[in-house]
């Protein structure tokens, strides 16, 4: 089991500091579940030095495919690699609606980070729209398509996919146990990765969705800023 905590634009320095001692106080000896943080981009190098000693992870939210080169305001996998990042979060919904992410650079950027060494957690889902319209499950293959074909077999044990249907993040509305399983399973006949589930994952329901046979981690958001809610997601999944 995999539980990321995806912090989206909010903890500067100061604030990743003190949450990451109290993590890691409060997940001292915790061996129940693999964990990751994701801080924005001026809070890598904080969380990173606050973690180092634990077996939490701290992965980017974004990354760019180049090594180098001229991409002003782009981060290169390389460099993430450098200061000591486990992984990028890549084509976040919020990256494709807001900032015109597609599946051919979301496909790059899976490329480069792991060109880069680097493990990935690449992000899929539709729309409520798509949803209504019957089209979840082409949308779902069309995303998971273009990330195969970046994909090296010998790269395939650094990739994770993350299931969020769009209409779940942040709105507090849940894909039900069933749909999740029915997404994931379908995700998992596509690409043989872990499957994780996102799209408002909370202490109180995420036993249930991880309890289901091919969800094997979640993506958190609103639920991770918290070192209490996001501890009791982690002690979730090692019930399960
Ligand atoms: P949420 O966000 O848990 O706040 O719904 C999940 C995500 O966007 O990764």
């Amino acid at each position: 089991m995999l539980i990321a905590g995806n912090w989206k634009m909010h903890k500067g320095p100061v604030d990743t500091r003190e949450f990451c001692a109290r993590l890691r106080a409060r997940l001292h000896g915790f061996d129940g579940a693999d964990v990751i943080v994701c801080p924005s981009s001026p809070s890598l190098h904080d969380a990173i030095g606050m973690l180092a000693a634990t077996e939490i992870g701290v992965f980017a939210q974004n990354a760019h495919w180049a090594k180098e080169g001229p991409y002003t305001g782009e981060v290169s996998p390389w460099m993430l690699k450098d200061m000591g990042v486990g992984g990028t979060l890549i084509a976040h919904s919020e990256r494709r609606q807001l900032f015109g992410e597609t599946d051919e650079s979301a496909a790059l950027r899976v490329e480069g980070s792991l060109d880069a060494g680097l493990h990935v957690i690449a992000c899929i889902g539709e729309t409520e729209g798509e949803r209504e319209a019957g089209e979840t499950e082409n949308i779902i293959r069309r995303q998971v398509e273009a990330i195969k074909t970046v994909v090296e077999d010998e790269n395939l044990e650094r990739l994770a996919i993350a299931y969020e249907p769009v209409w779940a993040i942040g709105t507090g509305r849940t894909a039900t146990p069933d749909q999740a399983e029915e997404a994931h399973k379908l995700i998992k006949r596509l690409l043989k990765v872990p499957v994780l589930y996102g799209g408002s994952v909370k202490p109180e329901n995420a036993e249930e969705l991880l309890s289901q046979p091919d969800v094997d981690g979640a993506l958190v958001g609103g639920a991770s800023l918290e070192v209490e809610s996001f501890a009791a997601i982690c002690e979730a999944a090692a019930r399960v």
